[in-house]
């Protein structure tokens, strides 16, 4: 089979020399095998002429949750515990198979548009299987879950676990799921969040990723009721009660995160945890602002995600690289966050905090094909003459712009079309879904 082999484009490589070249890329199979000055096209590969448009790394989100994009618009302007008691568990326990396979969907045509091409996720609580089965279909990047939750009296009884069969759930689908499609895919254990899981699952989370060798995901110190109830619960801070239980670990991705004292500072560097920051949702939620400037200063692992639909209520990577700049900027000053700093948060950050710095963050021969070509020929992003190429992409970029995206080697969106899904079928299959479980919402609340 032919490769792809693109032609003449400014390149965004992200490498350790962060080199900016004007220049051609080739693909084979899932690979990058050239970079920089032309040479000559295998006689089948496609050529894509890219002159005067630029190639980054594909944007990483490591903080989605495909299972919510169906909600989106049906709980604004609530803070975290009502939003999720009041609309966001009602409507995971209204789900069905089909209404998690169109939700994700939903959420990976958004994402693959606008120029993301890997994600962390994390599902509901039941029919994840139909999650796995959208994002293999896509074409994406995931570490991705089943939610874990055996705890809580504002749980919905539908999404109100036992402990053993939370945990034998999540190994049944990692034994299906971890390594699917050339390791495209792979297996989180998602425990939601500390309140709303006893200690036996959380240490059966540690036993099993530690026995597995996968990664576990969790939100974490998002909002001040959540850490003082926690608090109150186990004795101890968010962060230092996942330490007492021996999950912080290099494994260990973190949402949010706002809410940390010095010692749970001190626990994030110590133990290599890899953290998420969600801009948009923190402020939409009114959650605060997480200390990203000073996280970034002692080396701690730093990536962005948009959260879920209904809590931001997009999910679109040129909105929170702004985000997270600007926010900072108003409190620190404007070197704060500069363009560069988020980019390589977007991009390399990402890969790390997934543990796939080997393969993703950077476009180098050796890497995945993981691409993203931007057409910044318009009115918004012009000038192009002298103008810093990193604060083009933070500051003027918008996910309009993308034009092609490309993951483990395969054109999966172009010209505003994503390949791999029927776009009217999704749009139509959505709607009908969230209909189907607002119906619902009676009988379970
Ligand atoms: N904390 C526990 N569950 C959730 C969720 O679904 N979204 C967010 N933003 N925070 C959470
Ligand atoms: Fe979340």
């Amino acid at each position: 089979m032919g490769g792809l082999y693109i032609r003449g484009a400014q390149i965004v490589t992200m490498n350790d020399r962060e080199d900016i070249l004007f220049g051609d890329v080739r693909i084979e199979n899932d690979r990058i095998v050239h970079v920089g000055t032309p040479v000559a096209p295998q006689p089948d590969d496609r050529i894509i002429e890219a002159a005067g448009k630029v190639l980054i790394p594909g944007l990483i989100q490591t903080h989605i949750h495909l299972c919510q994009t169906l909600f989106r618009g049906q709980a604004d302007d609530l803070e975290l515990l009502d939003w999720l008691s009041k609309r966001i568990w009602p409507l995971e326990a209204a789900h069905d198979e089909e209404s998690v396979y169109y939700s994700a969907l939903l959420g990976l045509g958004e994402l693959i548009r606008s120029g993301t091409t890997a994600i962390v996720d994390m599902e509901t609580v039941h029919h994840t299987d139909y999650a796995f089965q959208a994002m293999a279909q896509s074409g994406i990047r995931a570490i991705s879950g089943k939610v874990m939750m055996d705890f809580g009296t504002e749980v919905p009884l539908a999404l109100r676990e036992q402990t053993q069969d939370s945990v034998d759930e999540s190994v049944r689908l990692l034994e299906k799921w971890h390594g699917y499609a050339n390791g495209r895919l792979q297996y989180a254990f998602c425990p939601r969040f500390v309140i709303s899981c006893t200690e036996e699952l959380l240490l059966q989370v540690r036993e099993r990723s530690r026995h597995y060798g996968v990664k576990v995901h969790t939100h974490a110190s998002e909002n001040r009721k959540e850490i003082e109830i926690v608090e109150a619960q186990r004795g101890k801070r968010n962060i230092a009660y996942l330490a007492h239980l021996g999950l912080t670990s290099p494994d260990l991705i973190l949402a949010h995160c706002i809410w940390l004292d010095e010692e749970e500072k001190e626990i994030l560097r110590r133990d290599r945890v890899k953290v998420s920051h969600c801009p948009g949702s923190n402020l939409k939620l009114a959650s605060g602002i997480a200390a990203i400037p000073e996280l970034l200063t002692r080396d701690i692992a730093l990536s962005l995600g948009a959260d879920g639909a209904p809590c931001n209520n997009n999910l679109d990577m040129f909105h929170e690289m702004r985000l997270a700049s600007h926010i900072q900027k108003v409190q620190h000053g404007p070197r704060t966050m500069e363009a560069k700093t988020v980019f390589r948060m977007a991009t390399r950050g990402g890969a790390e905090v997934m543990g796939l710095e080997r393969d993703i963050g950077s476009i180098e021969p050796g890497k995945k094909a993981d691409l993203v070509l931007l057409d910044l020929n318009d009115y918004h992003t012009y000038p192009s003459a002298q103008v810093d190429i990193y604060g083009r992409l933070v500051y003027s970029a918008t996910r309009a712009d993308v034009v092609m995206t490309i993951i483990d080697g395969r054109v999966v969106m172009e010209n505003g079309v994503v390949l791999t899904l029927d776009k009217a079928t999704v749009l139509r299959e959505a709607n009908r879904s969230i209909e189907r479980l607002l119906r619902r919402l009676p009988d379970i609340c």
